[in-house]
């Protein structure tokens, strides 16, 4: 083979690797290998010396020919490169398409957001307050002794300016009875915060939902209605519902409610420990003094208020065994609501 001969195979070389060279990398390997130092060019440049007199000016002439076309080579690879990877790399059609995963509600959020239109469809409207409260809306303003157990710094974060994380979403309560006459129709979902020790059943940070009612002449009958209408369209008409007496500062006469256990329709289960009822929260008549904290007449107004809370109600719903399942933000977990 004479040199033009090599010469030339050189350049169809170059012609077929820059044509399948798609990446950086991949045209830098084919010009080193060209004419890098140890390359196939510069290896042929030293065979000129051998190359008879007259020959030499057209073998030079080839040379140059080759060593151009190698560079236009490389410039168009080089091109063709930087265009792809500006378009978002190369797209192979062939591939099969990547699943995008949907997002899904957090069960937390899909059980308030639940409760809320049951809720709104009886004719109440949310209302807010704010997590970090003073001691008057979530102590003092709901009849709370000054040495009530859940006053303790053991129960309730305190801040150093003597702010607190609301234990409850009762102050909400008081927050719409400052700002609105009655009738007042009102529910507020929201995160509360306890000084509990986590466990399958206790969280520090858990959410509530409150609801309140205040007109003239509200009964328990009243509020033992809403309850169960409520009852029925988040758990289906088959649940009955059950009052029992308690007590809470804010409330008289105060009362703890019960639904028919969900698990076994009342007829006894581990779930609801035999009894055929599930404990769901707190209820009452608004305590005529904590209408008086808020400049409403007693004689006037009367009212219920009750409390919720949703990490039971989505605990129940769904049959999570652990409360902690519910903040551990696993992927895993939170794909299966
Ligand atoms: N705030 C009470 C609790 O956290 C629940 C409750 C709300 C009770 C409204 C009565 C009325 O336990």
């Amino acid at each position: 083979m004479t040199l033009i001969d090599k010469l030339d195979a050189v350049l169809v070389r170059a012609q077929s690797e820059y044509s399948v060279a798609n990446d950086q990398e991949s045209v830098e390997a084919v010009r080193v290998s060209l004419v890098g130092r140890q390359g196939e060019l510069p290896a042929l440049m030293k065979e000129m010396g051998s190359v008879a007199k007259e020959d030499k000016p057209l073998v030079g002439r080839k040379l140059n020919e080759v060593k151009k076309g190698i560079e236009s080579l490389l410039a168009a690879a080089s091109k063709k490169v930087e265009v792809a990877k500006k378009q978002g790399a190369a797209i192979d059609v062939t591939l099969p398409g990547r699943k995008r995963k949907l997002g899904v509600k957090h069960p937390i959020t899909a059980v308030i957001d639940d409760i809320v239109r049951i809720f709104r469809r009886l004719g109440f409207v949310v209302a807010d307050g704010p997590d970090l409260e003073d001691e008057f809306h979530n102590f003092d303003a709901l009849n709370t002794p000054k040495d009530h157990p859940s006053r303790d710094v053991r129960d309730t974060f305190y801040l150093p300016d003597g702010r607190l994380l609301r234990t409850q979403t009762s102050p909400v309560q008081i927050r719409t009875m400052e700002n609105q006459k009655p009738p007042v129709r009102i529910i507020a979902p929201g995160r509360c915060f306890r000084r509990d020790t986590p466990d399958a059943t206790h969280s520090m940070n858990f959410h509530q939902i409150e609801g309140l009612y205040i007109d003239k002449k509200v009964s328990l009958a009243d509020l033992k209605s809403v309850l169960l209408e409520f009852a029925h369209e988040m758990f289906g008409k088959d649940v009955g519902i059950r009052f029992r007496p308690h007590f809470f500062p804010f409330t008289e006469p105060s009362i703890e409610y019960d639904f028919t256990c969900v698990m076994c329709k009342g007829k006894g289960c581990s779930v609801c420990k035999g009894s055929g009822w599930l404990e769901i929260s707190g209820a009452g008549i608004v305590d005529p003094q904590v209408l008086e904290n808020v400049g409403l007449d007693p004689e006037e107004y009367s009212g219920y208020a009750f409390g919720m809370g949703i990490e039971r109600i989505a605990m129940l719903r769904h049959k999570i065994g652990d409360i902690r399942y519910l903040y551990e933000n696993n992927v895993k977990f939170l794909e299966q609501f």
